[in-house]
């Protein structure tokens, strides 16, 4: 393999997945939606779609058609990222000027969102190829390629899985968001994943980041209140307090399988002056979590201009409560 050098660990320190080996959790509706926030932050943002079933690319209507290239190219060495990033013109922030910042506008300039998009005939990631080669192949195909240069975050979106996509998921992302559907049963899938980032950290000796546990559809029956104390029990004990369930907690709303649906950001469905900020702006409060774990020298710019926003009380202390989350942030793996 070649000595790709320094570009390799520069590309990964940008990188994030949302990860969790249990299906169905939410991992590619929070990745969108990371993705879409971010953008409206003023980030360049590259979404990668790991998952055969290309929700993904589903969410952001970017699926390759027969015949076109897509991820699995890139994953195989035979296209560079560059000849198979799509632009998905609805998940644009500029195209929401007009739309103050928690209605789906942009906060502040610059923004972008590009996509890998997985194929529309599954995908079949490791084909051909076998072992840590396979597992490293997204992160080299990124490195040789340098487009990894062109964005401020990259957002990976892999398969609920515990096999070789999960691997190839971390040797390609630094840091981790672990999303938790605060049922019965989601706490061996959070435990099962969280003890593999740690056992890939120690073995590979690359840092892995816990960001931190999101809930991604909560409601209020006892069941959810029960899991998500369970969950931050656990995380307390295994990271004495360090990494934890990240506020906000996203709550189960018609409004984002509408956004789905509709292949737009939940953000461009908010109306009126209250109707459904609350979820968007806990969507927001989330990547200001990852954005201030990735690349925190831009807290200071996007705090300014929230300032300037003039936010309801409500709305602005769910997205200050991502504040406190920043403390959470801290490694659960060494540095290479
Ligand atoms: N906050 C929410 N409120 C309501 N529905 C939600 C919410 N978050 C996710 N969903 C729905 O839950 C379903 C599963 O979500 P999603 O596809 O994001 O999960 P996943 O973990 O990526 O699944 P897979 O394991 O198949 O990759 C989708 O139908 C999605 O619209
Ligand atoms: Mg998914």
């Amino acid at each position: 393999m070649a000595d790709l050098g320094e570009s390799r660990a520069d590309y990964r320190a940008k990188t994030v997945a949302t990860l969790c080996s249990k299906g169905g959790v939410g991992k590619s509706t929070l990745a969108a939606q990371i993705i879409s926030d971010a953008s409206r932050l003023g980030l360049k943002v590259l979404g990668i779609d790991l998952d055969p079933n290309g929700t993904l690319s589903r969410l952001t209507g970017t699926v390759a058609p027969v015949g076109e290239l897509s991820i699995g190219d890139v994953l195989v060495g035979a296209a560079r990222p560059q000849q198979v990033a799509r632009v998905p013109v609805d998940w644009q922030p500029d195209i929401a000027f007009d739309r103050p910042w928690i209605q789906g506008g942009p906060l502040l300039p610059g923004g972008a969102v590009h996509i890998l998009p997985a194929p529309d005939r599954g995908l079949e990631v490791t084909t051909s190829r076998s072992g840590t080669d396979a597992e490293q192949a997204l992160l080299e195909a990124l490195a040789v390629s340098e487009i990894g240069e062109h964005y401020d975050l990259i957002v990976v979106d892999p398969p609920a899985s515990t096999s070789s996509t999960l691997y190839l998921a971390l040797y390609a992302s630094e840091h981790l968001v672990f999303p938790l559907q605060t049922e019965s049963a989601a706490l061996s899938g959070l435990t099962l994943t969280v003890e593999s980032a740690i056992k890939f950290s120690s073995l590979s000796r690359r840092r892995v980041n816990g960001i931190g546990v999101v809930a991604t559809m909560l409601d209020r029956t006892t069941e959810h209140t029960l899991t998500l104390a369970a969950a931050q029990e656990w995380m307390d004990e295994r990271f004495k307090g360090q990494i934890g369930v990240l506020n906000p907690q996203i709550p189960r709303r018609t409004i984002v399988s509408e956004a789905g649906s509709s292949m737009v950001p939940v953000s461009r469905l908010v109306t009126g002056k209250l109707k459904n900020a609350d979820i968007a702006s806990r969507y927001a409060a989330v990547a200001l979590a990852v954005v201030a774990a990735v690349t925190p020298e831009r807290l200071e710019a996007i705090f300014d201009a929230i300032e300037k926003e003039d936010l309801p009380e409500e709305i602005a202390d769910i997205i200050y409560a991502a504040l406190e989350s920043r403390a959470e942030t801290v490694n659960t793996g060494q540095e290479n």
